[in-house]
């Protein structure tokens, strides 16, 4: 796979409501480049709110986003450079494994030569060269969660965020997956946030930990620094709730 110059984010003072509810309160946050960076919090605490805005889904009430220098907060999601997998992005059912992967190709008409080979290296990369052309509903859990990352990273984003893409998988799955993506960050270190509720899955492969309440951050450290050194009683119950789970 190409390599590529990939972006640094900087989160400024973003605030965001719905309604009264304050779902995100000025969060700042510094993603560094090529960094793996896990969100975690209590239901309800803003982490997909967070990364919608970050993918252009939503706009914040205020605040910016910068991508490189450059403020992104009013740029249009296709023109982002950033692959998503949320968790509810279903594949396209009428379309075969390699042609959700080429959908975001098909759109930016890439050449079909190119395209063929972008396509045949993601089914490699993702194991999924075995069966090209077999429908979303001839796959099982983890194959689907693989086609919709592949789908993803097909237009070469410069940023990849994950919103619990391996939620609702079985644990063995969950660890294949969770191989696999540090596997992949490994080869590509693409910078990547990603939203988990598994607390193992943070630890063992993020860089970095951002722990959101409330919309708030309550703390930004390394798996080891949050663990040893919880900023409050909020941040220690939770991960040791967490931890015992
Ligand atoms: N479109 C919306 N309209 C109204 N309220 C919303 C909307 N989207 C989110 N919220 C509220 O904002 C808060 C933050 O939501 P968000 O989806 O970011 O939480 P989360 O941390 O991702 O939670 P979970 O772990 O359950 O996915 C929640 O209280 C939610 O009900
Ligand atoms: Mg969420």
């Amino acid at each position: 796979m190409r390599r590529t110059i990939f972006m640094s984010i900087l989160i400024e003072n973003i605030s965001k409501k719905f309604d009264s509810f304050q779902a995100l309160h000025q969060v700042n946050l510094e993603i560094k480049n090529g960094s793996l960076v896990a969100l975690v919090g209590p239901s309800g605490s803003g982490k997909s709110t967070l990364l919608r805005i970050l993918a252009g889904l939503d706009k914040p009430d205020s605040g910016r986003i910068w991508v490189d220098g450059e403020n992104t907060t009013h740029v249009p999601l296709q023109n982002r450079e950033m692959g998503f997998v949320f968790q509810n992005y279903a594949l396209f059912p009428h379309l075969t494994v390699s042609q959700n992967i080429a959908f975001g190709l098909d759109i930016r008409k890439v050449s079909s030569e190119k395209k063929q080979q972008r396509v045949n290296e993601l089914l490699q990369l993702m194991q999924l060269d075995t069966f090209p052309d077999r429908y979303p509903h001839q796959l099982s859990g983890g194959q689907r969660q693989r086609v919709a990352l592949a789908r993803a990273l097909a237009v070469e984003p410069k940023v990849l965020l994950l919103d619990e893409p391996f939620a609702a998988l079985d644990a063995k799955i969950r660890k294949q997956l969770r191989n696999w993506l540090r596997h992949l960050h490994h080869h590509i270190s693409l910078t990547t946030v990603f939203v988990t509720h598994d607390h193992m899955e943070a630890f063992e492969l993020a860089h970095e930990i951002v722990v959101l309440e409330k919309g708030v951050i309550a703390q930004i450290g390394t798996p080891q620094e949050v663990i040893d050194h919880p900023a409050n009683s909020f941040v220690e119950s939770f991960l040791d709730k967490k931890t015992h789970e």
